[in-house]
């Protein structure tokens, strides 16, 4: 954008009228986006008596407050429709993906943008499921949690643990140009953390799962599948020949595939403003899980069941329902920010149920889950609202059919998501033009300039909010 003009330079652009000055500005469109930053020259003097906070004089800022509109960055990884619940990896609809191809398949095609060729997935699945050995001090590290830690706990911070191993993939060591170079020596360190990191996220989740069960751990297994080596790994008690049953083990595959990005959402987000100061990627991975534990990203999985559980039998759907609507509860699994109508990998996770229960049984939530779904589904409050189940609703249900802990099923969300974290992550390093740090603008509305007075001189703020809360000591 130049100077201000009354002429717009092409259709593709918009025209803005600023109505304190009076000056006319065009601003380009470029797929459908506008630059942020185009809106920082309009700058008009400041009003008498506004705030000298406002930076008025220099330029409007651009406010949205939790992200509702704005785009961070360009990116070939991952495509949603959420009004036409659409999901699509590098072009593939999601629904192809979960019926023909596996979760290490796909994250090869998120991580690099294209399937592979036998010979190149061979050689992506080996260097991945080689990784999946931890040293051996791992297994104190994991021991070092209090006997009840939550699993999250623990995985988060075995990832940045993980980082401290390799001093040859820490940029703060090794130059900060590391992995944006681009060219084949970074390429291959940057791809060397990629194998560690998606092929340790299941050793590490399984010794976070056997450290509380008072398990020995298990060195991961050659010759089977990453989810395969998943459940041996969790489930192995030195059965003589054990395997996982295959239709859980496929089951869950399933389920790490769908799991396996979902474009800019909270953690991928966290992963990219975390990876843009160009701290390791072990560093950026431990905040991504992180910002996935919370109920509102990973933990709404387990929030279904414990809802479930509080709910207890469908006779008790009506009153639940009436409780959400008047803001008392929440209908966790249902509402998302992007679909605006049925996520379309719920609908593969409730079939993928119905194969599970074969193996272990109904649940008995289901018939509560699924009285509760058709109520919602029909519910003026839920459709004026366009929200509909997300991966959430159903997924928590598979994984307590398979006997994982409730507090586990975070951690079943985020080992998937390491390979959409590391896609991102991987296609920032090497976008055109270098890495930008992410630093956002703040609309400050805090006090103006105030002079120190001494302590003897002061009143007393007060009030809830004002200062620290008194709190109870126990033994
Ligand atoms: C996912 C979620 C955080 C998206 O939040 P968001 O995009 O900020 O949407 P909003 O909170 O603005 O919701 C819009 C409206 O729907 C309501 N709403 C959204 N999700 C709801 C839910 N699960 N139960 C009841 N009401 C819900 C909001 O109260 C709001 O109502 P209002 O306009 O009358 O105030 C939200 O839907 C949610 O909390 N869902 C439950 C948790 C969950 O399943 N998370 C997993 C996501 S994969």
């Amino acid at each position: 954008m130049g100077q201000p003009t009354a002429t717009p330079d092409s259709v593709n652009s918009l025209t803005v009228h600023d109505n304190r000055t009076g000056k006319v500005y065009n601003i380009p469109i470029v797929d459908n986006s506008i630059p942020a930053t185009a809106f920082k020259t309009i700058q008009a003097p400041r009003a008498p008596g506004e705030r000298e906070e406002n930076e008025t004089e220099k330029g409007l800022r651009v406010s949205d407050k939790g992200f509702l509109n704005t785009a961070v960055l360009r990116s070939e990884i991952t495509f949603i429709d959420g009004d036409a619940g659409i999901l699509r990896y590098r072009g593939y609809p999601i629904e192809q993906l979960a019926l023909h191809s596996s979760h290490l398949e796909t994250a090869y095609l998120l991580i690099y943008g294209s399937l592979p060729t036998k010979p190149q997935f061979k050689i992506f699945e080996t260097e991945v499921l080689h990784h999946g050995v931890t040293h051996a001090d791992a297994e104190q590290f994991c021991r070092s949690f209090r006997y009840d830690a939550h699993p999250m706990a623990i995985l988060t911070s075995a990832f940045a643990y993980l980082g401290s191993y390799y001093g040859e993939a820490n940029p703060s060591l090794q130059g900060q140009s590391l992995y944006t170079r681009g060219n084949a020596a970074s390429l291959e360190i940057m791809d060397k953390q990629i194998y560690r990191l998606i092929g340790k996220a299941t050793t590490l989740a399984a010794m976070a799962y056997r450290v509380r069960q008072g398990r020995e751990f298990v060195t991961p297994p050659t010759g089977l599948s990453y989810t395969g080596s998943f459940l041996y790994q969790m489930d192995h008690l030195g059965e003589e020949n054990y395997t996982p049953n295959p239709i859980l083990e496929k089951a869950l595959d399933v389920l790490f595939l769908l799991h396996a990005d979902h474009e800019m959402n909270a953690s991928s987000t966290t992963v990219l403003q975390t990876g843009s100061s160009l701290v390791d990627p072990y560093s950026a991975i431990a905040a991504g899980c992180a910002s996935l534990y919370g109920p509102l990203h990973g933990g709404a999985n387990e929030a279904v069941i414990r809802m479930l559980i509080s709910i207890g039998k469908p006779e008790n759907v009506p009153a639940f329902l009436e409780a959400v609507k008047k803001r008392e509860k929440v209908l966790s699994g249902f509402g998302h920010r992007v679909y605006k109508t049925s996520d379309p990998r719920s609908f593969i996770v409730r079939k993928t149920a119905d194969e599970v229960f074969k193996i272990t049984g109904k649940d008995e939530l289901l018939e509560t889950a699924m009285a509760l779904h058709a109520a919602a589904m029909k519910d003026e409050y839920f459709i004026k609202r366009k929200l509909a189940p997300n991966v959430d609703f159903w997924s928590g249900l598979i994984y307590r059919a398979m006997g994982f802990p409730l507090d586990f099923f975070p951690v079943l969300f985020a080992v998937p998501r390491v390979v959409g974290w590391l896609a991102h992550w991987r296609q920032m390093m090497l976008q055109e033009g270098g890495v930008k740090i992410w630093r956002p603008r703040q609309i400050y509305v805090g006090a103006s300039k105030r002079d120190y007075v001494p302590i003897d001189e002061r009143v007393a703020v007060e009030g809830l909010r004002k200062g620290p809360s008194a709190i109870s000591h126990s033994g």
